[in-house]
């Protein structure tokens, strides 16, 4: 499944136009896992981050940089697994279904430009194994913006 869902990635990230190719890029990981109830985009715009294209229930449309897993992930410019998102104080619930979460920067010349967040219903959905899977698409999302020349 790994190898299959990196191909189609590489697939979708040759269309240039930076929304439509992240619109698909979420279908694509929401039909290719299980127990996801949310899969998508935030790019770190204007001092903050904004919701971009994805798949789940509605869902906050800004994040400060100081708040939730998202703004954690964006200060650490590091991946975050959380297996239980309860025990995270400023957690942003979204989603009262949500239980765990996986969010992983994308990284352009040193900076955090866009992040993946998954949501899952299931509690420590997420392993360093689908982690991995996840820095290995942020690293091709990295190579589509500056070959494409995206900008948040
Ligand atoms: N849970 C995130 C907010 C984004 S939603 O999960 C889609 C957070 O704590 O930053």
């Amino acid at each position: 499944m790994e190898i299959i869902f990196i191909e189609q990635s590489k697939a979708i990230l040759e269309e240039p136009d930076m929304i439509a190719a992240l619109s698909n890029l979420s279908a694509l990981i929401n039909e290719s896992f299980d127990r996801l109830n949310w899969a998508g985009f935030y790019f770190a715009k204007n001092g903050e981050l904004v919701l971009g294209p994805f798949q789940g229930k509605v869902a906050c449309t800004h994040i400060p940089f100081d708040k939730g897993v998202c703004g954690l992930t964006y200060r650490t410019c590091s991946t975050q697994i959380v297996p239980d998102v309860h025990a995270v104080k400023d957690h942003i619930a979204c989603d009262s279904a949500s239980r765990s979460e996986l969010c992983v920067p994308v990284m352009v010349n040193g900076s955090c430009v866009l992040e993946i967040d998954l949501d899952s219903p299931e509690p420590d959905r997420f392993d360093q194994d689908t982690a991995d899977i996840f820095n290995r698409l942020a690293d091709l999302i990295t190579d589509a913006w500056i070959t494409y020349g995206w900008t948040a």
